[in-house]
């Protein structure tokens, strides 16, 4: 192959590294330089919605950190925690085809050295305990527990969350707001597949009957949110739309009608017209022994 040519298509190696003091190097480095870092933290078992994360870290900044690390601390007793999937060559693979600069793949006790009995926990008052998290008790500590200890070893400029988890993104939000974490948090819309299931680890859980179902939660979305443009008040559209779900062979946690910007906050009565672009729809339900969540703000119903 003609050497410019090749050259043009280089792509510098993904470096992995799983200490602090690895991390620090290299990071460090690109700081002194002037360079300016983005993070993408995940649990691995990367997909394309994983690899847009990327992408879009890597067109806001010099450097582009990811890490992996399947967080004990937020998994409850009963949950999939052992057989979360565990993919690091494909991540590899995918990582590096991304771009990303660095890949942060930390022992568990790099990332708890006291031990799992002795962490010091972080709480998010009001966000942790609706939702998700009054489904899932203590996941929402353990995840805002791993971040802040993430965005204190990566310490980067940005940092990338996708859109799918929303109330873990509004939870990182305020926590850097209320701890003043010099990071700016950027949002990814969610990647969906073509049937508009929002993509996913746990996709691959669902049977080849249960596939195709699974969409039903982003018509539901859509329903929810048209519901709502024709004046339904909220606690009807959310009680119409578990009905569905349960019809539809769902098993659902919830299905709620909130403003983005306030999701600890249930809305009662007519919404009055103005306040419909701070709406989102959010629905969490096991469809069998897999658990789905998805959400459709207003803007992109
Ligand atoms: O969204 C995830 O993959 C995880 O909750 C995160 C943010 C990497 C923390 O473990």
């Amino acid at each position: 192959m003609n050497a410019a040519v090749s050259e043009s298509f280089q792509q510098d190696a993904l470096e992995i590294v799983g200490t602090l003091a690895s991390l620090r190097e290299r990071v460090v480095a690109w700081r002194v330089a002037g360079e300016r870092i983005a993070f993408v933290p995940t649990m691995g078992n990367l997909h394309a919605g994983h690899f847009a994360l990327v992408t879009r870290a890597k067109a806001r900044a010099d450097r582009v950190v990811a890490s992996i690390f399947v967080n004990p601390t937020q998994f409850g007793p009963n949950e999939d925690f052992a057989r979360y999937p565990r993919t690091p060559a494909a991540d590899e693979a995918g990582l590096q085809a991304a771009g990303c600069d660095l890949l942060f793949r930390p022992d568990v006790d790099v990332m708890y050295p006291f031990g799992l009995e002795r962490v010091v926990r972080v709480a998010v008052p009001g966000l942790s305990s609706v939702l998700c998290g009054a489904h899932r008790p203590g996941h929402f500590d353990g995840v805002a527990t791993v971040v802040l200890r993430l965005l204190n070893m990566v310490r980067p400029d940005l940092a990338v969350f996708g859109r799918k988890d929303l109330q873990q993104l509004q939870l990182i939000r305020y926590l850097v707001a209320d701890l003043a974490l010099p990071v700016e948090i950027d949002d990814a819309p969610t990647s969906r597949e073509a049937d508009g299931l929002a993509m996913s680890s746990r996709n691959q859980f669902l049977t080849a009957a249960q596939r195709p179902m699974a969409a039903r939660i982003h018509q539901c979305l859509g329903e929810m949110l048209k519901a709502a443009s024709d004046g339904t008040v909220a606690q009807a559209i959310e009680a119409a739309a578990m009905v569905g779900l349960r019809d539809a062979g769902f098993d659902p946690d919830y299905a709620a009608l909130r403003f983005e910007d306030r999701l600890d906050e249930s809305l009662w009565g007519p919404l009055p017209v103005d306040q419909q672009p701070r709406l989102v729809a959010l629905i969490a339900a096991r469809l069998g022994t897999t658990r789905l969540i998805d959400n459709l703000a207003w803007a992109n119903r």
